[in-house]
């Protein structure tokens, strides 16, 4: 079995984060999704995988995963031009994929469990493809499927206005080879692109076997500030061990569960846990509360931050309460003496914001 997962695409929906970064490459507990998709491909020991890259984005992405080495994968990169489609990835993934099953993993995806034990059930049912599903309350925003009594998928629809079910697509599908006869046969839709729930449905109609696995766990699709904010939470919740590293001085205090980095200083300050702290951050007469990840290398000094995201290298000064905000790289929200009001703020890299 290969893996094919998909990096491309622009990105828009986490504007103004994702004019610098790609989405794939944000970081949830300080590190980027992509990071938690190979470790599942990894745990499902597939060895061969395919990451689509778009001309926007692919530096960034070639060099956070390298060769793959770090997972213990080979990596094959596949640039795509323009953001045709999920199936016009698989398309131009083809003489990467030849006749091989493979595994397709949304790259801003982010699952609670793996996906070694669905490899084997792939296998051994014979099927020519498994999609995942999940209740959600907006089931307009997904790709959406209604199973029959057995279990069996019997219609998929990309983005419905009027949903006949709620039940989501998750960003992870297993396919035999059979999918690319069914992508030859579909057209763009009508927003121009070749999607795969179409190529799914295609699958079907030709007498494909096609299973729906109803998701028992937490996912995450990730393209927005409050699921991103959401998909920290609950990594913090559920991986974060207390392991305090870095140093704290007696006049401060660590309560919960604290991840903090070697070279992180705390000093006349206190954090309650889940917290993350990154590599050389500086914290100063602060309070950091439960659900926040700092970044590496941020200074926060004079502040109190709470159920938040502050990226990278950030500097935060003299805010009284920042809550339910996402900090993009190298930004400074700062405030002469001290801001007084909670502030809930979404800053894109390296902006200024003087309050
Ligand atoms: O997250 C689950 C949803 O993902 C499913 O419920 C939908 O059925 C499916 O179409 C997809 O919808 P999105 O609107 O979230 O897809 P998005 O355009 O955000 O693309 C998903 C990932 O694939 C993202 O990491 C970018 C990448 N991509 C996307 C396109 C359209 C590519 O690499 N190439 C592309 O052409």
């Amino acid at each position: 079995m290969k893996a094919l997962v998909l990096s491309g695409g622009k990105g828009t929906r986490l504007r103004p984060l994702t004019h610098t970064m790609p989405k794939q490459l944000v970081p949830v507990a300080n590190e980027p999704i992509l990071g938690y998709v190979f470790r599942h491909i990894q745990e499902a020991g597939i060895k061969d995988v395919g990451v689509v890259v778009s001309p926007e984005t692919q530096n960034d992405v070639r060099s956070y995963l390298g060769k793959g080495s770090r997972w213990r994968v080979r990596i094959d990169y596949i640039p795509q031009e323009q953001p045709l489609g999920l199936a016009h990835a698989v398309k131009i993934a083809r003489p990467f994929l030849g006749d091989s099953p493979f595994v397709m993993y949304l790259g801003d995806n982010l699952l609670a469990q793996g996906i070694k034990e669905f490899v084997e059930d792939f296998h051994s049912a014979g099927l020519d493809a498994l999609i995942f599903l999940k209740e959600v309350d907006n089931p307009r925003a997904f790709g959406v499927a209604v199973l029959n009594k057995k279990g069996e998928v019997t219609k998929l629809v990309e983005k419905p206005k009027n949903p006949p079910s709620n039940l989501a697509l998750v960003g992870v599908y297993f396919f035999s080879a059979g999918i690319h006869a069914a992508i030859d046969r579909i057209r763009p839709s009508g927003r121009g692109e070749l999607e795969i729930t179409d190529a799914i449905q295609e699958l079907m109609h030709s007498g494909g076997s096609v299973k729906g696995q109803i998701l028992a766990d937490w996912w995450l699709d990730t393209g927005k500030k409050d699921d991103f904010l959401a998909a920290n939470t609950v990594v913090l919740d559920e991986y974060i061990k207390r392991d305090i590293q870095g140093k704290v001085d007696s006049k401060s205090e660590v309560s919960g569960r604290i991840r903090m980095e070697k070279t992180a200083k705390i000093v006349n300050s206190r954090l309650r846990g889940p917290v993350v702290i990154g590599k050389r951050c500086e914290i100063v007469n602060s309070f950091i509360g439960p659900h926040t990840t700092i970044g590496h290398g941020t200074r926060i000094i004079n502040s109190a931050i709470e159920h938040s995201v502050i990226l990278d290298k950030c500097h935060i000064e003299n805010i009284a309460r920042l809550e339910d905000s996402l900090v993009g790289r190298e930004a400074k929200v700062v405030h002469p003496q001290n801001h007084s009001r909670a502030l809930r703020l979404l800053i894109g890299d390296n902006n200024v914001v003087e309050v």
